[in-house]
């Protein structure tokens, strides 16, 4: 699919108001997703498993309005008006206005809520983005009811990506790929898709329990962080092997093989901040807690067998990730030995979820 396929025709409705609710869940990417070109373009693969409970659900209400001059809405966090979101959500609709050329005839209402608690320091762009996107297609589907599925999805997916990168992984449910890699058909730069091969039943339910170390704003955002990737003196290898891992994680998402699984995510997330302080300027978001749990997985690993290991985003956050199956002794584990890490104790379990749900208000 190309840009132009993600024009619309003409609308046959032209409805005086409405509204859509949909939920979308977070994601947590296996092979990271680190450095872009524009518009939002990723400099290589990316795969991650779409989580459940950390979710965002927005309320989009619309009405037409006279004046068509610039975008108007209002926007509510958690009930209240959230001043500072809006340059982002302004930003966002100039991004996808020629995508959604109704955006300027209608006065919008934004409702927006995280079910993770607030400045929890887990990044709730994916999900916001992800949920606003459908909300806005939903709105589009409103005026073009001839629309198909697979259509309506992969375009909310295009449109979160423009708002967030990682976002547009945060559609579809279990394992999503996003840009292109010659070997997974269909795979594209613009949307995510399904993953298309074989998955085993056991990453299905695979759990990840986020580990809170730090729950404060980031000394350097993921914006910046991207853009560091373009004077990189080890862009060009960390990219193919992005494209690589992928190749390798083939064989193993379809066999369930945990002992090799771990060593290729957690390899791809030291990659990521090994990534962070190699660039210039130089960075750490791991903070020392961060390192103490990672010691600890890898000690309870090797004298327990568990087949428990760790992920990591754009922060110093813990993901643990472990099969459904050994679930009860980890969930031991955590509170003996990993909670003390965490501020406040705090940590949310979650797992591998089906994707973002339209909510029938
Ligand atoms: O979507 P962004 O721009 O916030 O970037 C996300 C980058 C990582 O979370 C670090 C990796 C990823 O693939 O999700």
């Amino acid at each position: 699919m190309t840009e132009n396929d993600f024009l619309p025709g003409d609308y046959q409705n032209s409805p005086e108001k409405g509204k859509a609710t949909w939920k979308a869940p977070s994601n947590i990417a296996l092979v990271k997703y680190w450095g872009k070109r524009p518009v939002q373009m990723p400099a290589n693969p990316s795969i991650s498993l779409t989580l459940d409970v950390c979710a965002t659900r927005t309320s989009v209400s619309f009405e037409k309005r006279d004046n068509k001059e610039g975008f108007s809405f209002d926007l509510f966090f958690e009930g209240n008006p959230k001043a500072d979101f809006k340059p982002k959500i302004y930003t966002f609709l100039e991004r996808i206005e020629m995508y959604l050329p109704f955006l300027k005839e209608y006065h919008f209402t934004i409702e927006t809520s995280n079910s993770f608690p607030h400045s929890s320091g887990i990044a709730s762009s994916a999900s916001g983005m992800a949920a606003l996107s459908l909300c806005l297609m939903d709105i589009e589907r409103q005026l073009d009811p001839a629309m198909d599925q697979a259509s309506f999805f992969t375009k909310a997916s295009y449109l979160a990506r423009l708002g967030s990168g990682s976002a547009c992984r945060s559609i579809k449910g279990n394992l999503v790929q996003w840009g292109k890699h010659g070997n997974i058909p269909e795979s594209s730069d613009a949307y995510g898709i399904e993953y298309p091969f074989e998955v085993n039943p056991v990453f299905r339910s695979y759990c990840d329990t986020i580990l809170l170390v730090h729950k404060g704003q980031k000394q350097v955002s993921s914006t910046v962080g991207h853009q560091l990737m373009h004077a990189h003196p080890y862009a060009k290898n960390r990219f193919q092997q992005a494209f690589d891992h992928l190749d390798k994680l083939k064989p193993v998402l379809a066999s369930g093989d945990l002992g090799e699984f771990i060593k290729l995510v957690e390899s791809e997330a030291l990659t990521l901040h090994a990534m962070m302080m190699t660039s210039m300027p130089y960075f750490i978001l791991m903070k020392p807690d961060t390192l103490e749990i990672i010691n600890k997985i890898w000690a309870y690993r090797k004298e327990t067998k568990t087949p428990v290991c760790f992920t990591l985003d754009a922060g110093a956050n813990v993901h643990l990730l472990y099969p459904s199956s050994v679930k009860k002794k980890v969930l031991n584990f955590i509170e003996d030995e990993l909670a003390e890490h965490c501020e406040n104790g705090q940590y949310i379990h979650d797992q591998v979820g089906e994707g973002a749900i339209k909510i029938n208000t």
